[in-house]
């Protein structure tokens, strides 16, 4: 009964860590692709080759359900995977769209047409890639009408997170929020369009200030995954071992994992023949 967590790194991690304490009873084989991340400086065709082979790693892993923790990946490949690749008896699911709908207050399922919403300026903070595919905004417009949304590619920090290096995360996320706010001085939410942004949320937190109210992926994926799943139990996968899996050196992928979380996380390489 496994199910899939696919990130082009660590910031997946944020989500894997909600969803495990969510859902205890089911194990989640995690697939970093810390070799080639960060995917947000990356174009498009590279973004889908790199997304599906990572989503066939988790396929032999026994998961028929993938989840991108990588908004990167579900703005500028999911659509593409849906349509052309993922075989019927699969299921690849992204993480905007439950993030949108907590934002638009709608419930899943709920298509009924745009309307007005209490939130009507949002910041929106993602890699140079989710801000360049428009697909927050797209999702948004099917829900939504009247929200002025100012993005701000947050160029740096993945690279920062993945290296370890956080008093320089922190430093661009703060230039990044000044950017912004110049841009849009008084935005009602933010959005943390990025996995690897919570891994920074109290800098966003107080870089905003206050009266903005921050939406961060990890909890809202992981209740519309337990809400998915109590209606479609029959993606749970066959497969039974919960793993951490990368691509990058295993040593220093869970050496940084462990710094980030606070406990010990064990990675194995996910080609090691390779
Ligand atoms: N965590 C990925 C995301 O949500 C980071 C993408 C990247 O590797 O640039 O977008």
């Amino acid at each position: 009964m496994a199910v899939g967590i696919f990130d082009s790194g660590l910031g997946g991690l944020t989500v894997w860590e909600a969803v495990t304490a969510r859902l205890p009873e089911v194990p989640f084989v995690y697939y970093g692709d810390n070799a080639h991340a960060p995917y947000g400086v990356r174009d498009a065709a590279d973004i889908f080759a790199l997304t599906c082979r990572g989503v066939e790693r988790l396929w032999d892993e026994g998961c028929d359900l993938v989840i991108l923790a990588c908004n990167t990946a579900s703005a500028v490949a999911l659509k593409k995977m849906q349509e052309t690749w993922v075989p019927k008896h699969k299921r690849v699911l992204g993480v905007f769209v439950p993030m949108i709908e907590a934002l638009t207050e709608r419930q899943w399922g709920d298509n009924s047409p745009p309307r007005e919403v209490a939130v009507k300026h949002v910041a929106l903070f993602a890699t140079p890639a989710t801000v360049s595919s428009r697909a927050f905004q797209r999702e948004l417009a099917f829900r939504a009408i009247g929200v002025d949304v100012e993005a701000q590619p947050c160029g740096g920090v993945v690279d920062a997170i993945e290296a370890g290096d956080m008093i320089l995360a922190e430093a661009l996320v703060r230039s990044h929020v000044e950017a912004l706010l110049r841009r849009m001085p008084n935005p009602e939410a933010a959005v943390l369009g990025c996995t690897h942004y919570p891994l920074l949320e109290h800098v966003f937190q107080d870089a905003l200030g206050p009266k903005v109210s921050v939406y961060s992926q990890p909890r809202l994926v992981a209740e519309s995954l337990a809400d998915y799943l109590a209606r479609r139990p029959e993606f749970l996968g066959p497969g039974t071992q919960r793993r951490l899996l990368t691509t990058g050196d295993p040593k220093k992928v869970g050496a940084k994992a462990t710094q980030f979380l606070k406990r010990a996380m064990t990675f194995e390489a996910a080609f090691p023949e390779a």
